[in-house]
């Protein structure tokens, strides 16, 4: 049994990252007290269907990761509705808001990050971040014509496009010079700029919001280029802050998250962070953050295997999606290059009406894009995660080679015989 066991894992945050933590410890036979403390009054889920199925119907049901009394089947005390307020790293306790204090052999941060907020408090602006905030924008919506989004990511596509469908005017305002300017690669973008461009979305980009004011005939945003938009209320999408504040507090190293090694130790051994607010070290070692589905699983996944003393489960090509109309977009690695080595080509995906973007480095794939085409992204991320060389045909084709693809990751007689045969 290792050092501190007795007191069991306190895990703070109950998101996708943590909710995870805790499932997997009780699942794995993780012998000591298992807690699991959120700010929300519900039970952990997965964000991806909020923006995009439980805006389109609000009846959808929460994607709840179990159902709330299977925590208590598995032995994990819940405190929902509960927020800690301090970290005691000498005497290795947590305080929560109704005063009452746990003892941790293990803690866990999973505190996630808060949607970035524009400097004005108005009662039609509103944020994407929590199934409170959905019901909320879907509410509005429910009597609205028209919306503004602020924001030309992710949340904020995906918010237009669910509510164009739902027949809203939408007009999106995007400070950078193009969509997507953070993670996806600029043919990608304009792909899906198209897109709700034909839908009739009206996209300004170059342009901030300056200023907000509303009144009885809805809100009211002044552009940096003068003009002024109205709207019956607006959705902000821009980016989220890491939630680092009670790290900070205890005083564990932090650098835009919590900076933790590749077992997902902070500065602090006995305290390790997961998911949106942990800096994991990158491709170059420097602490990154990375806000998807997929690394709250596998951030979560190593977690668990530090706290069982067990091998860290291989590495993977990190990967996200998104679905705007019959859009589905996925991403694999590295699609933004980074270094002049790097070069980006388009093929026509094996998938009928499919694209695909990759993005080399020499002979190796480094990233890809997929758009309708998740069949081929299956195969890139694995090509990515082994690290292959690429016959140079295969980059030179005018379309994704599959077949070569799965010769290339299955593995020769050779080099799967076992070693001492
Ligand atoms: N006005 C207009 N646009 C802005 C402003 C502003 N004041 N500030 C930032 N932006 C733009 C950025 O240029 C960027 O294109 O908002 C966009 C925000 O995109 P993301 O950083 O990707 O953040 P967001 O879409 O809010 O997603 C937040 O949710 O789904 C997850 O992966 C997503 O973890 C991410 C989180």
């Amino acid at each position: 049994m290792s050092a501190g066991m007795d007191a069991g894992v306190v895990i703070v945050g109950a998101g996708q990252a943590g909710g995870r933590v805790a499932l997997m410890l009780a699942q794995r036979g993780y012998p000591g007290p298992v807690t699991l403390i959120g700010a929300e009054s519900l039970p952990p889920y997965e964000r991806p269907p909020l923006s995009k199925e439980m805006l389109a119907d609000p009846q959808h049901p929460l994607p709840v990761l179990v159902p709330a009394e299977e925590y208590g089947r598995l032995g994990i005390a819940l405190h929902l509705g509960r927020r800690v307020t301090a970290i005691d790293r000498a005497r290795q306790l947590v305080t929560m808001d109704d005063g009452a204090s746990l003892p941790y052999g293990r803690l866990v941060l999973a505190t996630g990050g808060r949607p970035r907020q524009l400097p004005f408090r108005l009662e039609r602006l509103q944020v994407l971040r929590t199934a409170g905030d959905v019901r909320a924008i879907a509410a509005r919506a429910e009597k609205a014509t028209s919306v503004l989004v602020v924001g030309g990511g992710v949340i904020g596509l995906e918010v237009a496009a669910t509510l164009r469908k739902r027949g809203l005017a939408v007009t999106v305002v995007e400070v950078g010079s193009r969509l997507l300017g953070r993670n996806f690669p600029e043919p990608v973008a304009a792909a899906i700029a198209e897109r709700h461009v034909a839908e009739g979305v009206v996209l300004r980009t170059g342009v901030r919001v300056r200023a907000v004011s509303e009144d009885g005939g809805g809100l009211h945003a002044t552009l940096s280029d003068g003009t002024t938009i109205t709207a019956d209320f607006a959705v902000v999408g821009i980016g989220i802050t890491p939630d680092t504040g009670l790290a900070q507090d205890c005083g564990l190293v932090t650098d835009d998250g919590v900076v933790v090694d590749a077992d997902m130790r902070s500065s602090d051994p006995a305290i390790l962070a997961v998911g949106d607010m942990a800096a994991i070290p990158g491709q170059d070692g420097r602490p990154m953050r990375c806000e998807t589905w997929q690394n709250a699983n596998v951030t979560a996944e190593r977690a668990v295997a530090t706290i069982l003393g067990e091998a860290a489960p291989p590495g993977e090509a990190s990967w996200f999606w998104t679905d705007q109309y019959d859009l589905n977009v996925q991403l694999t690695g590295n699609t933004m290059g980074g270094t002049g080595n790097c070069l980006l080509l388009e093929q026509r995906s094996a998938v009928a009406g499919g694209r695909l973007f990759l993005m080399l480095e020499g002979d190796r794939l480094v990233g890809a894009a997929a758009i309708n085409a998740g069949r081929d992204m299956s195969l890139c991320r694995r090509l990515i995660a082994a690290g292959v060389r690429l016959p140079a045909a295969m980059p030179e084709a005018a379309q994704f080679d599959a077949r070569a693809a799965r010769t290339l990751l299955t593995p020769s007689p050779a080099s799967a015989r076992p070693v001492d045969a």
